[in-house]
């Protein structure tokens, strides 16, 4: 196992965990509780030690999840959620995002009880809040650090410059932001902002939402539930999904090479990026968690390396519409 220190906070993990979102939301149906428990279970027993939610999976039901597969083996993991978005509790619709203290402190409540713990290790704002001043919300961050409710603090999708201000008002440990073979936008900002601070980087879909597992084929189509179509996800977009499938093709290539498989390679690129970077792919099946795993032992070389650089350049679509780009490296 790979392990790896979330910034200075003296909180190691092994550089691959578990991002959970889609045991509960976004991916398609929730799974049954059971089989998330069990998948939570034995992820554990595989050597992952880091798990990432957040109250917006699911309105609680991936922090309930957890909690119910963690709450009596507590020491054996290190949780990471995360507050801010607010959504409508009836329809679910995304409403705001809220970096108040009187918003942080209803949302922390929830995830202690919803998790089952008096504690979370790393706790983040999942968006920035344009309106909220960053050196306010991590003041009031920095009060659950005093009151032991939480250990280590962190952003999600924020810029360089909001990084910097909030690590001088307290310790931001992690800087969690989509990074991968595909999306490397943050490396001219944001992940050098990481690295002025002393921080982690946490990269989030790592494979590209499925992409680069080299699992889909032309004929994909989002399944009920699943938010992987044009109008969320522009890379998933008819003629951007076709041009992005054909540079799969390279990274199913290397992985041929290894005799690995393409998430595999994935991973492999994204943590062979600095010893600062952990990453959180996701999965509902032990199988590919299993697999995934193995992304730590492989070494890609120098010109495997390049062809793989060469190709985030050509992806067609945004991470995001621009409808939801306004908080994103923020
Ligand atoms: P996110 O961080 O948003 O969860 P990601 O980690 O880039 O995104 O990709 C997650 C997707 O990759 C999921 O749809 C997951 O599907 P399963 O639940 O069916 O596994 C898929 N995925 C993860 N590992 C995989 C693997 N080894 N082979 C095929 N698909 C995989």
């Amino acid at each position: 196992m790979m392990k790896r220190e979330i910034g200075h906070s003296g909180i190691f993990v092994n550089a691959i965990g578990l991002g959970c979102m889609g045991l509960s939301e976004f991916y398609g149906p929730a799974v049954e509780t059971s089989d998330g428990v069990a998948l939570l279970h034995a992820a554990i027993e595989a050597g992952v030690n880091h798990f990432d939610t957040a109250q917006l999976y699911g309105m609680g039901a991936n922090e309930t999840l957890l909690g119910e597969a963690f709450h009596d083996r507590r020491d054996k993991v290190v949780i990471a959620t995360k507050f801010g978005p607010v959504r409508d509790k009836e329809t679910g619709a995304f409403l705001d995002v809220d970096g108040s203290e009187a918003n942080m402190r209803s949302a922390i409540e929830d995830s202690l009880r919803f998790l089952k713990t008096d504690h979370v290790d790393l706790y983040y704002l999942h968006r920035v809040d344009l309106k909220t001043p960053i050196e306010d919300t991590v003041g009031a961050m920095a009060k659950l650090v005093e009151e032991g409710k939480v250990r280590a603090l962190g952003l999600s999708e924020a810029s360089a410059d909001t990084l910097r201000r909030a690590n001088a008002v307290h310790p931001i440990s992690a800087l969690q932001s989509e990074y991968s073979i595909f999306s490397r936008d943050i490396e001219d900002g944001p992940l050098k902002g990481v690295r002025d601070i002393g921080a982690s980087l946490v990269a989030y879909s790592p494979l590209g939402r499925g992409l680069l597992t080299g699992r889909y084929t032309a004929d994909y189509k989002p399944a009920k539930g699943d938010f992987r179509s044009a109008a969320t996800q522009p890379r998933f977009e008819d003629e951007a999904f076709k041009a992005n499938l054909e540079l799969v093709e390279e990274v199913k290539a290397i992985a041929i090479a290894h005799n690995a498989k393409p998430a595999q390679i994935a991973l492999a690129w994204v943590l062979g990026q600095g010893e600062d970077i952990l990453t959180i792919p996701g999965t509902t099946k032990l199988a590919n968690l299993e697999s995934n795993l193995r992304g730590s032992e492989i070494g890609l070389g120098g010109e495997e390396r390049a062809r793989l650089d060469a190709l985030a350049d050509q992806v067609k679509g945004a991470r995001y519409p621009a409808s939801r780009s306004s908080n994103i490296n923020a």
